[in-house]
Formats: C-alpha cells, sequence, structure tokens
C-alpha cells in the first residue's frame, strides 16, 4: 500500500514541478510575458512594467483597464463574476464581446489582449 502512494505523489510533484506558465501577449506592444495561473491581466502588466492603465487601482471601477482578448478566447481566462459585466456595462462604451476588464480577467492559459487605452494617459 505505502508503495502506491509513493507512485501517486511521485506523479503528482511531478506533474506539479512540469507545470507550464500562460503566456500573455500585449499588444499593441507586441510584449510576451510568462504569468501564473490566477493571475489578473493587470497584475501581469504590473509585474512587467507594461503599464496597463488602472484608475480606480483595480477596484472594478472604472473601466480603465479595458482590454480586448484577441487570441486564447475566453477559455483561457476565468469567466467574468458579475460586478465586471456591470462595470464594462455601464463604463465601458467601446465594449465588444470579448472585452474583459484587466483587473478582474484572472489567467488560466496562453492569451493575447490588446490594451484599449494605450498609450497610457499622462497624469
Ligand atoms: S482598474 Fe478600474 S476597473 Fe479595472
Amino acid at each position: 500500500m505505502s508503495g502506491d502512494w509513493c507512485t501517486l505523489s511521485s506523479a503528482a510533484n511531478l506533474e506539479i514541478a512540469g507545470e507550464k506558465m500562460p503566456k500573455v501577449t500585449f499588444m499593441p506592444l507586441n510584449k510576451t510575458v510568462e504569468a501564473k495561473v490566477g493571475q489578473t491581466i493587470l497584475e501581469v502588466s504590473e509585474d512587467n512594467d507594461l503599464g496597463l492603465e488602472h484608475a480606480c487601482g483595480g477596484v472594478c471601477a472604472c473601466s480603465t483597464c479595458h482590454v480586448i482578448v484577441l487570441d486564447g478566447t475566453d477559455e483561457n481566462l476565468e469567466e467574468a463574476e458579475d460586478d465586471e459585466i456591470d462595470t464594462l456595462d455601464k463604463l465601458c462604451p467601446a465594449q465588444t464581446v470579448h472585452s474583459r476588464l484587466g483587473c478582474q480577467a484572472r489567467v488560466k492559459g496562453d492569451v493575447k489582449v490588446e490594451m484599449y487605452n494605450w498609450p497610457p494617459r499622462e497624469m
């Protein structure tokens, strides 16, 4: 019995160790960076100094972090929650069927996104 447990445990560890990190491509920069599963697009941008706008600080209250998913479509991002959909509907006149808020969209796999508010506005 203990031999079976060791075999399963070793296989699980190998799977975790070999886990592929998702890649996120930011347009129009055409910059591809690695992300951790579960990070938001905004967090990935911040970690790599890519400048995705975030006027409300990432609390789903402004839509300046609007991104349009160009590739990888929505199956590589966690599904949008009601708050994100409401903010897009109320504050994002340029919304498309592939629009997401960068501060809310969590990465599951490779995606390519267009930063709608690029370049960032001067403060
Ligand atoms: S940063 Fe304001 S809604 Fe995302």
